[in-house]
């Protein structure tokens, strides 16, 4: 039986056990989605990958890389049924707090053109817009380019 603290949620390090769960919302939410290697990739390689999780279950998570004054979100997500109630900004200040702990000066991210949501997110966290790549994502029938967002640490 579940204790009342284990149904607060909670923001941890994601574990190779994690991945059938993180590839299940991953081919959810998006068309074009990473594959479980990309994120074996990302755990092997030590990138800073965390998850969402309430009693046992995994409902969101993220992916940067730090490499000397420079962060990279990679992909953040959040599952359909649990949108819209704050997680997404919640696990992106936890990457923030990480990148400041580390003396990160700026945190860069692409996001796709048409992508209103997690734009909207990361503008009102304090995100500009500094780049266009063009062609950046597959996308249907073509590419699409991406906005290269910063946010100054
Ligand atoms: C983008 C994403 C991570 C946002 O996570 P979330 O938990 O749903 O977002 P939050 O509840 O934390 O929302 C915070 C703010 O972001 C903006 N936002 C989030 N979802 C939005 C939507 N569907 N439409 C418009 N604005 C949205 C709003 O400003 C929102 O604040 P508000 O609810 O007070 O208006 C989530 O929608 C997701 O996983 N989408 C699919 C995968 C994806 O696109 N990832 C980003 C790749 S770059």
């Amino acid at each position: 039986m579940s204790t009342p603290w284990q149904e607060t949620p909670q923001i941890r390090c994601m574990l190779p056990a994690d991945l059938d769960a993180v590839v299940a919302i991953e081919r959810e939410v998006f068309l074009f989605p990473w594959t479980r290697g990309n994120f074996g990739d990302s755990l092997d390689s030590s990138y800073h990958c965390l998850v969402l999780e309430q009693a046992d279950h995994i409902f969101g998570y993220g992916v940067m890389t730090i490499g000397a004054d420079e962060a990279h979100l990679l992909t953040l997500s959040i599952a359909a049924g649990w949108q819209r109630q704050g997680w997404g900004e919640k696990l992106l200040q936890h990457f923030i707090h990480i990148g400041r702990e580390r003396h990160v000066r700026s945190m860069f991210l692409d996001v796709r053109e048409s992508n209103y949501a997690a734009a909207r997110l990361y503008e009102r966290i304090g995100f500009r817009h500094i780049a266009r790549r063009k062609d950046y994502y597959p996308a249907m029938g073509g590419r699409e380019d991406s906005l290269v967002m910063e946010l100054m640490l």
